[in-house]
């Protein structure tokens, strides 16, 4: 089929090189102009596992192209994707202005046959209807005859670093239309995914389960759905903070929670607090959108209380070991707000960096795909030069490759040997082992599993003499 995918963001991008790789036919288009040229060179302007080689396969395949011109790309697309950023307003409310420019652009260079126009942005509940009122207007001031469109609600769940694997694997597909015709050519497009022939092992699985529903469920089905993860996170972060107060390890009480199949294991990962692109905007728009229909959404206004509260928890944490933290000096591993992406979105390192320059302490940084921030921390080009004469440790991001590091030679190279790990990544016993004074989110402190208020081990009776 023609595809026309509008935006090349994470969504955008990683949807037109898929649907290409699957055997569509994709013009991206963007408006700007760098990054267009940049795509067109085969580079992806974000960092993204799998990405580039299937954008350079295609492109060479001649079933990828990217384009600035957005008449090119609609004349091209059957089916064409909306995929422009809804960002937050300061107000939290999302910020359409991408959205509805592009549909004006749609109603005023609709040509040719029937076209299906697809909402792939997270846009706020109501959206759909509001979105095909525009292209209808555009459509008017025209005065010309057109085919015919229909809008569907097509939300994407792909996580970054993973998002290639997550479109060739999704757990569901949403569509939301009153037309059924449009809703049987998305089935048509997304054919070779819902059968799974580009899954490993598709033989062990059954087809892709699809919702079929209305515009505005559609829309909602997004919303609640990171809505729900984001305070599943917010609510195991709490149970670690209560774990802390009375000794017992978060850890074990996830697992022990997340066996109930009911409960689900993922997204019981206690840390430093959720961030990112999505889970902050979405669950603010959220909030939004209730409060516009008179309904205040005390549970979400929480899950987002309790995840500003958990970004400063290792500020705490950090003034129990270290007493006074003005002329400390801090280093962070990672900065990102998860592994495999360069994404600082949001990220939980930029509130505790703030808070950290408030109270005097300098703070270095380690991360593996981040060469420049505007923040004010020292970048770094290794863990080793990071360690040098720091008075803590802080894992924020949880890459899979630091557990490679050799803790017992950065130990040694810091002023005070502390691990704060943000993300309960690190096994205690070897970090104590590495020679570190370890201290992890809701679990205990020290290497013997006793949590030491009065008995402070060696190393922090040594800090605190030095301060
Ligand atoms: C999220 C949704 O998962 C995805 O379906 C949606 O399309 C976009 O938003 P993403 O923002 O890429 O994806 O990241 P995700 O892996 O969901 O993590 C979000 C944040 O939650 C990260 O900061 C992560 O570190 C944190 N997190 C996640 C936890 O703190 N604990 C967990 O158990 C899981």
């Amino acid at each position: 089929m023609r595809v026309c995918v509008i935006g090349t963001g994470y969504v955008g991008l990683v949807t037109g090189a898929c649907l290409a790789e699957i055997g569509h036919s994709v013009i991206c288009v963007d408006k700007n102009t760098a990054k267009v040229s940049l795509m067109q060179s085969g580079k992806s302007p974000i960092f993204e596992p799998g990405l580039e080689e299937i954008m350079q396969s295609n492109m060479q395949a001649g079933r990828l192209q990217f384009t600035t011109d957005l008449a090119v790309g609609i004349e091209h697309g059957e089916i064409v994707f909306i995929a422009v950023g809804t960002p937050a307003l300061p107000s939290g409310e999302s910020d359409t202005r991408y959205v509805e420019a592009v549909a004006r652009g749609i109603g005023s260079n609709l040509n040719g046959g029937y076209k299906v126009i697809v909402n792939k942005s997270t846009v706020p509940i109501g959206s759909g209807n509001w979105v095909q009122r525009m292209i209808i207007d555009a459509i008017a001031e025209r005065q010309q005859d057109i085919t015919g469109f229909d809008v569907v609600s097509n939300p994407e769940f792909l996580r970054e670093g993973s998002a290639v694997y997550d479109t060739f694997n999704p757990d569901r597909i949403v569509l939301g239309s009153n037309s059924p015709r449009a809703i049987a050519m998305m089935q048509k497009l997304y054919a070779p995914i819902i059968e799974r022939k580009f899954t490993v092992d598709n033989y062990l699985l059954p087809p892709v389960p699809m919702v079929i529903t209305d515009l505005a469920s559609a829309e909602m089905i997004k919303y609640a759905a990171n809505a729900f993860l984001a305070t599943k996170i917010s609510f195991i972060n709490e149970i670690a903070n209560i774990c802390d107060r009375v000794g017992a390890d978060v850890t074990h009480v996830a697992k022990g929670i997340g066996l109930d199949s009911r409960i689900g294991s993922k997204f019981l990962q206690a840390g430093i607090g959720w961030g990112g692109s999505c889970f902050p905007k979405d669950v603010s728009a959220l909030i939004h959108t209730a409060k516009d229909y008179g309904y205040d959404a005390q549970l979400l206004k929480t899950t987002v209380s309790v995840n500003k509260r958990q970004r400063l928890l290792i500020v705490e944490k950090l003034q129990q070991v270290l007493k006074i933290l003005k002329g400390k000096t801090i280093g962070f591993l990672g900065l990102t707000f998860k592994p495999n992406t360069d994404d600082l979105r949001d990220a939980p390192a930029g509130d505790l960096l703030q808070a950290l320059n408030r109270l005097g302490a300098k703070v270095k940084a380690y991360d593996p795909v981040i060469s420049q921030v505007e923040a004010d921390v020292t970048l770094v080009t290794d863990p080793e030069q990071l360690a040098q004469g720091c008075d803590a440790l802080v894992l924020i991001t949880d890459w899979q490759h630091f557990h490679n590091l050799d803790y017992a030679k950065l130990a040694k190279l810091m002023t005070n040997p502390v691990m704060i790990d943000g993300r309960n990544f690190f096994n205690p016993e070897d970090m104590a082992k590495a020679g570190f004074y370890y201290v992890g989110i809701g679990r205990p402190t020290t290497a013997n599993g006793l949590r030491s208020t009065s008995a402070l081990p060696t190393v922090t009776n040594e800090l605190l003499a030095v301060s």
